[in-house]
Order: C-alpha cells, then sequence, then structure tokens
C-alpha cells in the first residue's frame, strides 16, 4: 500500500496570458521507506510538488492522500500538525539560527512548546545518529557544511515524521559531502522513513537507484516519467 498518493494533481499559477502549469496532471505513488530521487530541468516542477507534498502548497486541483488522508480535506489546525509532524524539510541553504548553537537548532521545531529534558535527550540521540554526537554546543557558524546540513537533518527528525523532503539537499556541497549526505539519507529509509530528494546531480540518482529501496523520477515541464529523455539533460 503506498504511504503517498497523487491523483491527477495540477497546479497553474497566474492566469490568462501569464498562466504557468507548474504540475500538469502528476500521478504518483510512493510506498513507505522508499528513497526517491526527482530530476529535471530547473523550472519544471520539482519545488512546487515537494511543497505540495509537505502542504506549504496547495494544488489548484487533484488529490494528495498521505496515510490514506486527504491533505486538501484537512482543517488549518490539522495541516499544521501535518506539517509538523507527517514531513520534515531540508534545504540547499541549510535555514540553521546563527545565534542559536546546535542542539538549540535542532530543538527549534518545538519552541512552540516547553522544552522537557527528554526533548534534549531525543535531540542528543538525533545528533548522535547524524553524526555531530559531541558538537551540541557548537556554534552553526562554525560549522562545514555537510556538518550544518547534517543539523539541518536532526532539526527534520526531531519530531519523527514518516517523511523526508529534501530539496536539493546536497546542492551547496562538495560532491564527496555530498555523498555522505546521501549515505545518511539512505540510512534514514532503510531504518522506515519515506525520503523524497530533488536533485542535480546524476550521481545521486545513480547511487539511489542501484539501491534496493530506491527510484528515479523524472520531471519536465510539470509531468512526471519514470524514464529521462535527452532533452531532460539539456539544462
Ligand atoms: N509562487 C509562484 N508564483 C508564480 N510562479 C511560480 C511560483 N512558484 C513557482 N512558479 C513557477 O512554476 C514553475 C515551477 O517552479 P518550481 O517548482 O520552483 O521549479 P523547480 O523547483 O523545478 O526549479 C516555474 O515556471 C516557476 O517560475
Ligand atoms: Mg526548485
Amino acid at each position: 500500500m503506498s504511504l503517498i498518493t497523487l491523483k491527477n494533481v495540477s497546479k497553474i499559477y497566474g492566469e490568462g496570458r501569464t498562466e504557468i502549469k507548474a504540475l500538469n496532471k502528476v500521478d504518483l505513488e510512493i510506498e513507505k521507506g522508499k528513497i526517491i530521487t526527482i530530476m529535471g530541468p530547473s523550472g519544471s516542477g520539482k519545488s512546487t510538488l515537494l511543497n505540495i507534498l509537505g502542504a506549504m502548497d496547495a494544488p489548484s486541483s487533484g488529490t494528495v492522500l498521505v496515510n490514506d488522508i486527504e491533505i486538501g480535506s484537512l482543517a488549518e489546525r490539522k495541516l499544521s500538525s501535518y506539517r509538523k509532524e507527517t514531513v520534515g524539510f531540508i534545504f540547499q541553504s541549510f535555514y540553521l539560527l546563527p545565534n542559536l548553537d546546535v542542539m538549540g537548532n535542532v530543538l527549534i521545531p518545538l519552541i512552540p512548546y516547553k522544552v522537557k529534558d527528554k526533548d534534549r535527550q531525543r535531540a542528543q540521540e538525533i545528533l548522535d545518529r547524524v553524526g555531530l554526537g559531541n558538537r551540541g554546543e557548537s556554534k552553526v557558524g562554525k560549522l562545514s557544511g555537510g556538518e550544518s546540513q547534517r543539523v539541518a537533518i536532526a532539526r527534520a527528525l526531531i519530531n519523527n515524521p514518516k517523511i523526508i523532503l529534501a530539496d536539493e539537499p546536497t546542492g551547496n556541497l562538495d560532491s564527496e559531502t555530498g555523498k555522505s549526505i546521501i549515505e545518511l539519507l539512505i540510512k534514514l529509509a532503510e531504518d522506515g522513513k519515506t525520503i523524497i530528494i530533488v536533485t542535480h546531480d546524476p550521481r545521486i540518482a545513480q547511487v539511489i537507484s542501484e539501491h534496493p529501496l530506491g527510484k528515479n523520477i523524472w520531471i519536465k515541464d510539470g509531468e512526471l516519467s519514470e524514464k529521462p529523455t535527452y532533452d531532460m539533460f539539456c539544462w
């Protein structure tokens, strides 16, 4: 059974002569525990797709089911807990808060609540898992790009989401560091998380396609395909 199902999802920006079909009748099923890459030219709809999966944006038409729940039917309160608890986002620019230490950044999603000892303990376990167990008190400004992305991954994990949405997570990293971030995301998939990675790097798509949980998806002009066409490489 699929964890994520998109049926006939379109996203249209603007209207009339300025109308842009960012997603055009997209059908997609993603099973739990898979690790997926989405590749496609700039402007093809990759971020729009991730934002819709993360309920950061609503489709113009079509349905998005996650865990058999139709996201579009949720009231604002439930939608907000979906954003907080079901999905975790990571981005190309890590969006860490420079005046907080590593631990403080990991705890950011809990800020609306009183942070308890058990939350700190959990944050520490997650930092151990991403390889930053002894960096909790480091200033984030002192971290390398790879370390910064690990902090962002830890922050995305703090609410124990089922799904991690990664928008070009290695875009600011050298290829060795990027590879180690992808290896970490693969480990998370092996632990049962469902991971969706937008990437421009064909080597990442290659690594993922060789993994038993992996799959590559391609997008062009808002339309998905499971095989690339030649012109998809011409960006
Ligand atoms: N908020 C918006 N308003 C108008 N057009 C948008 C908006 N967001 C994205 N678009 C347009 O939708 C298309 C897909 O954008 P996006 O999903 O960001 O592409 P990608 O992430 O693949 O580069 C592009 O043509 C982009 O200009
Ligand atoms: Mg994008």
